[in-house]
């Protein structure tokens, strides 16, 4: 495509979004729309980036031979300072289990390396290789396995998805992930369009681009793009720019990581390096943000070719670095949610033994396949009574055991009186309210209230056999509720029929006192432990 095509295409897109501002897609702060308004209004030389201030091919990459050189020396000086054991040269001998086995350890990685460090990544790579040195080990396993070498990972829903990915490439595509992008992306569950191209670019030296938070940043420097960061047309952008760089490239894979590496070490988020940088001969950001730039706005450049994409930058969050780019994503506020958390304990009479009540989470959404004490989602904004809360417990038990104390014990005792099974329904000693733990996921703000519910008895009382009502319960993250006919319930106030209604379980264990830490739960279940753990310092136990 000509470079006046692509400005009037890029021009045309912007024309369309500016002038219908109810296009949700197009999202931008109230802070950059005053400015920009202010922009055309009073032309402020305070706004770098003036809306007609530069032309749109500042933002496409073209002519990278000497930058792909210069990054491609840079990485070969760097790329084993921290010591990555997937990182590994392409090997062009190696036959297609080679390649596919290649395939699977950068798979691991980056689906590892998603929201986490290099360094933090790293003992649990290790260990997940011991573990599961090819794809068809992991296949073989299972969620509990695959969950125990994930704790304290976080974001538990990618090893979920590495585990049924590996499922499903050795029970339909012959034991190997797909060997190109397309496919890999088309297949196999957590692929997305950057895992595809980091995976065949490494493992298959394919010229597929990669554009992570990394790469998204460093791009947006060297093109100086100020735009909405998640808009389709930066991203088609960025895209482009990344493809640029390994277009006809012989070392996809390296540039592809030479990328990535620069962004996280050098073209860092708040404090860049820009003397290290060497790609910044050609660095945009770097030249407008020299004190001798000129950049008022005025360029020869026809009107067509004016930048229509890139939001003014506020005169306030022009600190003269290239930190400026991109532009700041306006952040969601997380969701707020209330739980209820019923840390269940049973003690036996005789012995003192005590054991707690684990659940499983259904194998999808939040925390997929991890365990937690009982807990009642989503209370948020119900007029939660702490005679309400009391009652919880109990709707737990009688779900959970065979045999269930009741809230009126005397009605329990009475049902039971002709049965041999009266010794074996424990009895609840107290129900203490233990406070609040907040935990914060990506998107949603949790608040745990939590309580701890005493038994006792003279057996440990026998579960029910729960049959799995998982399917399809609290996909993306959302813990959805069902009455016991496996119909969703929406949320609302608390009443006598919700409290009639937990979420199903697809299976509950007694575990000791000793071995709780150590099950598999996430980190806020483990905060919650702990706040219980202590109120055992200060109350009868
Ligand atoms: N972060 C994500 N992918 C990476 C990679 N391949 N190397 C280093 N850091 C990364």
């Amino acid at each position: 495509m000509s470079k006046r095509k692509r400005a009037q295409l890029l021009a045309s897109e912007s024309e369309k979004d500016y002038a219908d501002n109810s296009d949700s897609s197009y999202d931008e702060t109230t802070k950059t729309r005053k400015a920009r308004k202010k922009g055309h209004e009073n032309d402020d030389s305070t706004l770098v980036n003036s809306i007609s201030g530069h032309p749109v091919s500042m933002h496409i990459i073209s002519a990278v031979g000497p930058m792909r050189i210069a990054l491609l020396e840079w990485y070969d000086r760097v790329h084993d300072a921290r010591k990555m054991p997937w990182r590994k040269k392409f090997d062009p001998s190696l036959d297609v289990e080679g390649r596919a086995q290649r395939a699977y350890e950068v798979w691991v990685s980056e689906i590892m390396l998603q929201q986490t460090q290099v360094a933090t990544v790293i003992p649990y790579y290790n260990k997940w290789m011991t573990k599961f040195p090819t794809i068809k080990d992991l296949a073989a396993s299972d969620i509990e396995t695959v969950n125990s070498l994930w704790k304290g990972l976080g974001y538990y829903s990618r090893a979920a998805r590495l585990l049924s990915g590996a499922q499903k490439a050795v029970k339909e595509l012959h034991g190997r992930l797909p060997d190109n992008a397309k496919d890999m992306e088309a297949k196999i569950p957590g692929i997305g369009r950057y895992s595809a191209g980091a995976i065949s670019s490494i493992a298959y030296n394919h010229c597929v681009p990669v554009l992570d938070g990394n790469v998204h940043r460093l791009l947006s420097r060297f093109t100086a793009l100020h735009a909405q960061p998640k808009s389709k047309r930066t991203l088609d952008i960025l895209w482009a720019g990344a493809e640029s760089f390994i277009t006809q490239s012989k070392r996809p894979g390296d540039i592809n990581q030479a990328l990535i590496e620069l962004g996280s070490t050098v073209c860092t988020v708040r404090d860049p390096a820009c003397s290290d940088c060497p790609l910044r001969p050609r660095c945009k950001a770097y030249q407008r943000t020299q004190p001798t730039a000129s950049h008022t706005g005025i360029v020869e450049a026809d009107i067509e070719e004016l930048c229509l994409v890139c939001d003014p930058i506020p005169s306030d969050e022009n600190n003269g670095s290239v930190t400026i780019y991109p532009m700041k994503a306006e952040r969601k506020k997380p969701r707020e949610e209330l739980d209820s958390v019923n840390v269940i304990e049973w003690r036996s009479r005789d012995s003192g033994d005590r054991w707690f009540l684990l659940v499983r989470r259904p194998q999808g959404g939040l925390l997929a396949g991890l365990h937690e004490f009982p807990t009642l989602p989503n209370l948020s904004g119900a007029k939660v009574s702490a005679s309400n809360m009391a009652k919880i417990p109990y709707t737990f038990l009688q779900e959970l055991l065979m045999h269930p104390p009741s809230p009126n014990d005397n009605v329990s005792l009475k049902t039971l009186s002709n049965s041999d099974s009266s010794n074996k329904v424990p009895k609840v000693i107290q129900v203490t309210s233990a406070g609040d733990v907040v935990h914060i996921f990506s998107h949603i703000k949790k608040t745990y209230r939590v309580q701890w519910v005493l038994l006792e008895g003279d057996e440990l009382p026998r579960l029910r056999t729960v049959v799995s009502l998982d399917q399809g319960g609290r996909e993306n993250g959302d813990c959805g509720k069902k009455n016991l006919k496996g119909k969703k319930q929406k949320r609302s106030e608390v009443s006598e029929v919700e409290l009639n209604t937990i979420p199903q379980t697809s299976s509950a264990r007694w575990v000791p006192l000793t071995q709780v830490e150590d099950a598999n739960i996430g980190t806020g279940v483990l905060k919650v432990w702990k706040l219980v753990e202590k109120l055992w310092t200060t109350t009868r136990n």
